[in-house]
């Protein structure tokens, strides 16, 4: 049994995404701290892009709701396709860095920033789709099922979800990283300048992670790419 995480955690975990908004994509196109090298860093994408593969194959239109937008990686995605995006982040920094990257993308216009704490934040209105990506591994486990029962409650009957996440590999993250130990939920993380926050980290068995979308009324597959991401398609189920 896993020590529940304090609230005090959840709120250094923003503040670390807010201190962390100006650097955060390094992570993801691998400079700096999170260059691993050209093996490991082509590795990243060749997989990165079988999981936008399976992204694409959703076809997503209408109404999206994207949780934990951050700096607008999915939500550049997600614009072009959708009548209109909510974007539900913690981060005023994340936000004005995702406003200004998708002013520079069609269907940019079509994106409202909603500033929440989505451990508070509930839905007011039903959407098409349901998106967040490198959100899940951030939710407490005994905080999954509550996420996920709210993420239903998000779509209409038959609306889809997408999600995306990191499986448990070093080299996913900065070298001066070290991954939760076993039956930890939580980590420690560095910035640039060295400053340290400690946040939540969970790496979901996909077969467990499908069965508590299904009991919070998702039908959802979840895959694992060979090294680095989990990802997860699927549907609310009708009735
Ligand atoms: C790992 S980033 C993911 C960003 C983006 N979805 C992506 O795929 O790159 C996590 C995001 O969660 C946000 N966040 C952290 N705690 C939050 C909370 N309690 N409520 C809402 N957003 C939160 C952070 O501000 C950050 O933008």
């Amino acid at each position: 049994m896993t020590e529940p995480v304090p609230a005090s955690t959840l709120e250094e975990m923003v503040a670390y995404y807010r201190a962390r908004a100006a650097e955060y994509d390094e992570w993801f196109y691998r400079q700096g701290r999170f260059d691993r090298g050209p093996e490991a860093n082509a590795r990243w994408r060749a997989e990165l892009a079988h999981v936008v593969a399976a992204f694409d194959a959703l076809a997503l239109a209408g109404d999206i709701l994207e949780l934990a937008p951050g700096t607008g990686l999915w939500t550049a995605r997600l614009a072009p396709l959708a009548d209109t995006v909510t974007a539900v982040d913690a981060s005023p920094e994340m936000i004005a860095i995702n406003r200004a990257k998708l002013r520079a993308i069609p269907g940019g216009d079509r994106v409202t920033y909603v500033l929440a704490d989505l451990f508070a934040w509930t839905p007011d209105r039903r959407y098409d789709a349901v998106c967040f990506g490198f959100w899940i591994s951030h939710v407490p486990d005994e905080r999954l099922d509550p996420f996920l029962r709210t993420v239903a409650a998000a779509l209409k009957p038959g609306g889809k979800v997408f999600f995306l996440d990191g499986r448990r590999e070093p080299t996913s993250t900065a070298a001066d990283h070290h991954l939760p130990p076993a039956g930890s939920q939580t980590m420690i993380r560095r910035l640039n300048d060295g400053r340290e926050f400690q946040i939540v980290k969970n790496f979901y068995e996909p077969a467990a992670l499908a069965a508590r979308c299904a009991a919070a009324g998702l039908a959802v597959t979840v895959r694992e790419t060979p090294t680095y991401f989990l990802y997860g398609v699927g549907s609310r189920v009708v009735g």
